[in-house]
């Protein structure tokens, strides 16, 4: 039997590259026989020739120009595995308008190019694969297109960053700071190379707004959605958290109402309940809690970042990439996929605040003096903010008290407000903590 030749190209060679090449080399055989192809490996491009790497490659496939990969004949598939926005969105398509499929885990390129990329695979025909870009190792994106496709999510809520979860997980079990523990993330390759992506919650929005795109059709940008990152959460409140009977994890929260076709997404810290599932996932694991129409609650749990997990969902899509080449049929993103993925987004329209209702955790530094309380609680009552449960305690030797408290339901408006008029109080001492409560639909 004939078999179909099928060149793979990396552009860039770091912790995912170099875990996809390894991989694949592990089970090339077996690929070759169960796919009826040949496989190769042209070209790879790298910024520096001269780095130390964890697997060896043949001197002359490495390149500093990552064009050779893109213009390289051998090279159908290109993994565009570099990251960054400007250059990667450049070399993909390049790619595309060569007809070639692009392979890639850049959730930032698709979260800012995401439309110009799918417009080019439509005029030019080539294909994008992009299962590593949301929760690492779980495959989220197939689940959605394909297992889920039946349904229409009034809810998908995720733990969809590994390193903050990661981060989170040890400070709570370990009590140590978050700056200590991002250290062994880096070492463990799960952060991104601009750390801030994935502390200050846009790594997950990146990821969030993949998932908004392919459950509702939308391309949700910076501002029209809540995001917050892990920095102010302390210690103090993980226990506060604990004593309400939650966990502080980050989460990412797409909510849509098929009445008014308000479409609401944010990432945040939020309490989870302790008994519900996505309370329970420590580490550098990744959660998706789909709640669907048709199929009712389904949960994905795996690795979200590192080596390993991130090169399986690479290979997945290289699997499917190299089906489609080898049967000149691609399941994945055709023009009529991403036309009606658009369809999809025609009835959606972005949620007010007026409209994104949550309880809410408040964590407020206080002067500790007779009567500061009534300002306080003023406050909530002026804005009809009912109280659930309340915790205050003083600090010895200080003139300062703490309240951590948990909200009734109200809405991110009113929320606003009330913030901002408590830090005009003068016996509020910070701005207050302004944490969100996860209340679970039925699991
Ligand atoms: P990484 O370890 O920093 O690797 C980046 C690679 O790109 C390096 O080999 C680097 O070359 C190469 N590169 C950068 N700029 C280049 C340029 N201008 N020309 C040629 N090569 C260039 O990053 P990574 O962790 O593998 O992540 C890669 C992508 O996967 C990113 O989009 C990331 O968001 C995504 N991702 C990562 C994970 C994870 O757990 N790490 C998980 C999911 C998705 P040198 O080696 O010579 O410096
Ligand atoms: N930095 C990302 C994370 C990598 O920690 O989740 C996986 O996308």
């Amino acid at each position: 039997m004939n078999k179909t030749k099928i060149g793979i190209g990396f552009i860039g060679f770091g912790t995912v590259g170099q875990g996809v090449w390894k991989h694949l080399q592990s089970q090339r055989e077996e690929l070759e026989e169960r796919l009826g192809v040949s496989i190769s490996f042209p070209k790879i491009a790298v910024r520096d020739l001269k780095r130390e790497r964890g697997v060896s490659v043949p001197a002359e496939t490495l390149t500093l120009d990552p064009m050779e990969v893109v213009n390289h004949p051998d090279v159908n598939i290109v993994c565009e595995l570099m990251g960054g926005t400007t250059k990667a969105k450049d070399y993909t398509l390049a790619a595309l308008k060569l007809g070639k499929v692009v392979v890639s885990a850049n959730k930032a390129l698709i979260y800012e190019f995401g439309r110009e990329i799918f417009d080019a695979v439509k005029e030019f025909g080539g294909h994008y694969y992009f299962e590593a870009s949301v929760a690492g190792g779980i495959p989220i994106i197939k689940t959605l297109r394909e297992g889920l496709v039946a349904n229409r999510f009034a809810s998908i809520a995720g733990i969809i960053n590994g390193t903050c979860n990661y981060i989170l997980s040890r400070m709570e079990a370990e009590g140590k700071s978050y700056e200590e523990i991002l250290q062994d993330a880096k070492k463990l390759g799960y952060v991104e190379a601009d750390d801030r992506l994935d502390l200050d919650g846009w790594d997950a929005f990146h990821k969030a707004v993949i998932l908004a795109f392919l459950a509702h059709g939308k391309w949700v940008s910076e501002r029209d959605a809540l995001v917050e990152g892990i920095r102010n959460v302390t210690l103090e409140d993980m226990h506060r958290a604990r004593d309400f009977g939650y966990r502080i994890k980050l989460l990412g929260m797409i909510r849509r109402n098929f009445k008014t076709g308000a479409l609401s997404l944010g990432v945040y810290p939020a309490l989870i309940p302790l008994d519900k599932t996505l309370a329970r996932v420590d580490g550098v694991y990744n959660a998706i809690k789909l709640s669907g129409d048709v199929a009712g609650t389904t949960i994905l749990i795996g690795r979200g970042a590192g080596q390993d997990a991130t090169s399986s969902a690479v290979i997945s899509d290289i699997v499917d990439a190299m089906i489609g080449i080898r049967d000149n049929a691609h399941k994945f993103l055709t023009p009529s996929d991403i036309d009606a993925c658009y369809r999809l987004g025609e009835s959606a329209r972005m949620a007010t605040m007026d409209e994104i209702r949550s309880k809410f955790y408040l964590r407020i530094s206080i002067l500790d003096e007779p009567g500061t309380l009534v300002g306080f609680y003023s406050v909530l009552a002026k804005h009809g903010v009912s109280v659930a449960r309340v915790v205050t305690y003083e600090h010895q030797g200080e003139r300062r008290g703490t309240i951590t408290l948990a909200t009734y339901p109200t809405s991110e408006a009113i929320m606003e407000r009330v913030v901002d008029e408590l830090k005009q109080l003068p016996e509020i001492l910070t701005a207050p903590l302004v944490l969100r409560i996860y209340e679970p639909t039925r699991e």
